[in-house]
């Protein structure tokens, strides 16, 4: 038996034996709270982590600040080489999520992991220019604004190194995005801010958390004007590893305009879900013709074919663009097919029995049709949202 002194030697050597396992230095690092957290999305950023928490050490000197990555399980463990970090050092920490992909809604859960009064949202790979955080946290510190933005647009900031196509890119969204925020900000598209955490929790529970663009998301959002300031910066070339940027980010900031404009009263992944519907008909109707209309096969046949490669259309494109945040991959394709291909057929079935009901009680054929088709839209998108992506999404 031992006791209470054998117990705390016993003790002590463990927590000793646990500090040189993770080369703890023996004295307690003073930890102070953080004033501002730094959130950083990361998807496959590994050979950028570690210079960035560098530069953020010099940029912010004399400052409690602390960085918060959010890593979507990458596949070239940028979580681990952020727990490395985080090891030896208390101002880095990690959340690390899984089955899901997402800038914003990667930055949305990093806000809300922390509980510094100002928070800064900045890309891993140093396209941002960390030299500003100074300036953008004087900005908020004064107390007139909400929110500091680094800005390419305004006066003294720059594009780089960008070419014409992806310039000319950048300003028609940065004109769409115009709908929805006040036309007097130059860069609504940047990736690059402070804000107050007052400002941000106003609007938390609003956010569409949609994409790449959650500065757009957040002043849309807000229950009343934000009030901010843009600041110049140069945006960099890419340190190391490749853009995200992709025509899927083009087609979810497409997404994340229509919600801000009538997500209130239409859910807009039910109107990706119809669109992409809408296309399946074409899909449906060309194979139909090949297949009958060039004589090879039967009617029915053909029609079953065509209902086949239609289903199996719908739900690969869907799986891309309106669940690309909790997409299958791999070995839950083929039980999400089939879920889907079965919600859709009990669809067809509610399709037909309502358009049959209407149509026996004397309305005329078309009204009749187009019933049939929303109640069966409707249904396919409630129950495969649920049963297809649903599970996955929680
Ligand atoms: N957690 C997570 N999940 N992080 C992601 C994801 C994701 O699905 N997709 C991208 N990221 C991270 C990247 O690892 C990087 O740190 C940051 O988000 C920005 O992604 P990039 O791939 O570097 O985007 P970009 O440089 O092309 O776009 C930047 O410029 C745009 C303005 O032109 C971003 O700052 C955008 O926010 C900005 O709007
Ligand atoms: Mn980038």
């Amino acid at each position: 038996m031992s006791d209470l002194s054998d117990v705390r030697a016993d003790a002590a050597a463990g927590r000793r034996a646990h500090d040189r396992a993770l080369r703890v230095p023996p004295a307690t690092v003073a930890v102070q709270a953080p004033e501002l957290s730094i959130v950083v999305p990361t998807f496959n950023e590994r050979g950028n982590v570690a210079e960035l928490v560098r530069r953020l050490y010099r940029a912010l000197d004399g400052i409690a600040w602390e960085a918060v990555f959010v890593d979507d399980d990458s596949s070239d463990a940028t979580a681990e080489a952020v727990r490395e970090l985080a090891r030896t050092d208390p101002r880095v920490r990690i959340v690390h999520r899984l089955g899901r992909r997402g800038l914003s809604s990667a930055c949305v859960e990093g806000v809300l992991s922390t509980s510094a009064p100002l928070v800064a949202i900045m890309d891993a790979d140093l396209q941002h220019d960390e030299s500003i955080l100074p300036d953008m946290r004087s900005a908020l510190l004064c107390g007139a604004f909400d929110v500091a933005v680094g800005s390419r647009y305004a006066a003294g900031g720059s594009t780089g190194q960008w070419d014409g196509r992806r310039l000319a890119f950048s300003r028609f969204a940065t004109r769409l995005g115009h709908l929805v925020v006040p036309p007097q900000l130059k860069d609504p598209m940047s990736g690059f801010f402070m804000i107050r955490r007052e400002a941000f929790m106003a609007s938390v529970r609003g956010l569409s958390s949609i994409g790449f663009k959650i500065l757009v998301d957040l002043f849309a959002s807000s229950p009343k004007p934000l009030r901010f300031v843009e600041i110049p910066y140069e945006f960099r070339d890419r340190f190391s590893g490749e853009s995200k940027l992709d025509a899927l980010v083009a087609w979810e900031y497409l997404l994340l305009l229509a919600d801000k404009l009538v997500g209130r009263w239409i859910p807009v992944r039910f109107l990706s879900f119809a669109l992409i519907g809408s296309l399946g008909v074409l899909v449906h109707l060309a194979v139909l013709a090949s297949l009958y209309g060039s004589g090879t096969l039967h009617f029915v046949p053909a029609q079953a074919a065509a209902t086949a490669v239609a289903m199996v259309f719908n739900f690969f494109v869907n799986n891309s663009l309106t669940y690309r945040g909790s997409r299958l991959r791999g070995r839950a394709l083929l039980p999400g097919l089939a879920s889907f291909v079965l919600g859709c057929s009990v669809g067809a079935v509610a399709n037909v029995g309502v358009a049959g009901y209407l149509f026996e009680h004397a309305q005329g054929w078309i009204p009749s049709a187009l019933a049939g088709v929303v109640v069966g839209a409707v249904w396919n998108y409630a129950v495969t949202s649920f049963y297809t992506w649903g599970r996955r999404a929680r």
